[in-house]
């Protein structure tokens, strides 16, 4: 017997998000934002990430774009970058992470992405390692590629944002000829980085920064490529330093629970303040089925702790969440 209309969108969409199984938009069709970003504008949250469909044209790279009004229920808006490679780095050329800042007088979206490709002689197809960007006059467009850097002169691979408080935007990068990674403002109109804010000695990529309760987070992941390690944090009360030493949050031998750090997605609710940790669990070998580990963190007074991953469901008004009891 067919599912009645009610049962069949509550399969298709239900009212939690369920960490590492195929999260469907409103088409049914797995999300495709890995490595993503998110930004809020008014009352929507918009998701933008790596668009590795399997039916993809394999010479280009791709970034989709998502809204949500609840962090559950994901709309796909559009495919908003579909590009060939822009600077004839070859055929194995690279397009991850692809960050979304809003300019707020400027009125243009910019686009932050890692690009990459092989320098000729170079074994490693990210060994070109710098930041390109693309830019739009509205959220879900089409992104117009303009340009490649080297931000602060520097190699440049996984790239994360972050937006404090007061709405100063942030590009973070790892560096590795300098073994750590950078924390660095944008330039006024945020086609590019202006000033070195802080270098952080540390090996650590995927780098992504939360302002809590009058404390900085920054998480990152080792350098071990797409497989998962124990990826750690530190704190500091200014985003300029001293940082912590860094520490795990997860129990180290789950790998920070098969996943890589991303993004971390503040809400402020009512309520209450929830920190969402945005993960992605990368499968190389079929891409496009790579899944997303998002979970409320275990945060405040400097600790950090990201607990085991369960289905679990977030109330946007009040910040409020619920994990279930029953273990997947
Ligand atoms: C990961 C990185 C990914 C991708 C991958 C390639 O560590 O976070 O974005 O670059 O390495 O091996």
């Amino acid at each position: 017997m067919p599912l009645p209309a009610t049962a069949k969108a509550r399969q298709l969409h239900p009212a939690v998000i369920e960490p590492g199984l195929p999260w469907l938009d409103d088409r049914g069709k797995h999300i495709q934002a890995h490595g993503g970003g998110i930004i809020k504008l008014d009352d929507t949250w918009y998701w933008f990430g790596e668009d590795r469909s399997r039916d993809n044209d394999p010479e280009k790279r791709y970034v989709a774009c998502y809204s949500s009004k609840n962090l559950i229920h994901w709309q796909f808006r559009h495919q908003v970058l579909a590009l060939s490679d822009p600077e004839n780095f070859g055929h194995e050329w690279v397009l991850e992470r692809p960050k979304v800042y809003y300019h707020a007088m400027t009125r243009k979206f910019v686009m932050y992405m890692h690009i990459d490709g092989r320098l000729p002689g170079n074994s490693s197809r990210y060994s070109i390692a710098s930041v390109g960007i693309a830019t739009c006059d509205t959220v879900d467009g089409d992104y117009r590629y303009q340009r490649h850097f080297r931000p602060l002169g520097r190699e440049s691979r996984d790239l994360g944002q972050f937006i404090d408080d007061d709405g100063a935007a942030y590009l973070i990068f790892e560096s590795r000829p300098s073994h750590g990674f950078y924390i660095a403002a944008l330039s006024g109109d945020y086609l590019d980085v202006s000033r070195e804010v802080c270098f952080v000695p540390a090996p650590l990529e995927g780098g992504a920064i939360v302002n809590y309760d009058g404390l900085y987070y920054v998480l990152g992941s080792g350098l071990t490529g797409w497989w998962p390690n124990a990826n750690q944090y530190a704190t500091a009360k200014r985003l300029e330093g001293p940082w912590s030493n860094f520490a795990d949050f997860a129990p180290a031998h789950t790998h920070t629970w098969g996943s890589q750090t991303t993004n971390l997605i503040k809400v402020v609710g009512s309520t209450k303040t929830t920190v969402i940790y945005a993960g992605d669990r990368w499968r190389p070998e079929e891409h496009w089925d790579s899944r997303y580990l998002w979970m409320p963190l275990e945060i405040g007074d400097g600790k950090l702790a990201l607990p085991e991953p369960k289905p679990w469901t977030i109330d946007i008004e009040s910040g409020e969440t619920s994990i279930e009891e029953q273990h997947q």
